[in-house]
């Protein structure tokens, strides 16, 4: 059964992918609601990015429907996505590295001067500039960071910093973060819950992959959890505790997880 949301935003129906031999997505239905945020779990290789992949347009789907906001959408690209107001923050970084933060930032929506030339309207360089530099301090990067730089002089964490502040910036309808907070110092972390936090309360939705389940709990409205390339679990994040969503991840029971915590 596929749980019911208030104004839906995002809809999976029968959602299947293999890779050669691989079933990473083995028949995913999920409906996210407007305003939720959706921490989706699960063990390495549960299919979790793979799910992110085909709503973001890196790769298409075997089998299944996605629907956006009521309609059924054909996402072929990541411009694709973009245009149905899906931004993605991805796991193995999506920045073009040879190109400036400051170019990174905007990817083909710099503001320009004298935008009725189209195309061909010249960049606002000093415009660019100044918007990437105050992006960076929402996220809370403190160094200062030259927006002119590549994107190759960067560190991890700070490339993941730079692909969030552009969510950020165009505040997509749904924006979805794959293991956001990897690689980053405990600055730019709370930088990145306190983000979740800021979008939620606008209205927006967020989808939220992590590894860490107390990040989980200070930001998700609800849980959901694979394994396999299935859902195994959809359920409120006020109505469970860590030690059960631990259990459901690994698929042991609870109880013995319970008993074994009590031993340690
Ligand atoms: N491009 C690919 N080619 C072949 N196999 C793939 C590819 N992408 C994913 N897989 C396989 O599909 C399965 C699901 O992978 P996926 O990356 O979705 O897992 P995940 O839940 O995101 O794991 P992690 O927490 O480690 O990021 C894995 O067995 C993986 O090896
Ligand atoms: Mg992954």
């Amino acid at each position: 059964m596929v749980r019911q949301t208030t104004q839906e935003v995002l809809r999976l129906e029968n959602v299947t992918k293999s890779f050669g031999n691989v079933q990473a997505l083995n028949g995913v239905s999920l409906a996210v609601g407007d305003g939720e945020v959706v921490a989706l779990l699960g063990d390495n290789g549960a299919g979790k990015s793979t799910l992110i992949k085909a709503i973001s347009g890196l790769h298409g789907v075997d089998s299944g429907d996605i629907y956006i906001g009521g309609k059924k959408a054909e996402i072929r690209s990541a411009r694709d996505a973009m245009n149905l107001g899906i931004e993605t923050i991805h796991q193995d970084s999506s920045l073009a590295v040879d190109l400036s933060i400051a170019r990174n930032l905007f990817l083909g929506r710099e503001p320009v001067r004298a935008s009725f030339l189209g195309p061909l309207a010249p960049l606002d360089l000093a415009q660019l500039k100044r918007q990437a530099s105050e992006l960076l301090k929402r996220v809370g990067i403190k160094k200062n960071l030259d927006a002119d730089a590549p994107i190759r002089a960067l560190s991890g964490g700070e490339r993941q910093s730079i692909a969030i502040s552009r969510a950020m910036h165009f505040f997509a309808k749904i924006i979805i973060l794959d293991e956001p907070t990897n690689n980053l110092g405990v600055e730019e972390t709370h930088g990145v819950l306190n983000f979740i936090r800021e979008v939620r309360d606008a209205g927006h939705t967020v989808i939220y992959i992590t590894h860490n389940i107390h990040h989980v709990f200070q930001v998700a409205d609800r849980i959901v959890i694979m394994r396999q390339g299935t859902i195994v679990a959809d359920i409120d994040a006020a109505d469970t505790d860590i030690l059960e969503v631990e259990a459901i991840i690994t698929g042991a029971d609870r109880r013995e997880l319970a008993a074994e915590v009590r031993r340690k």
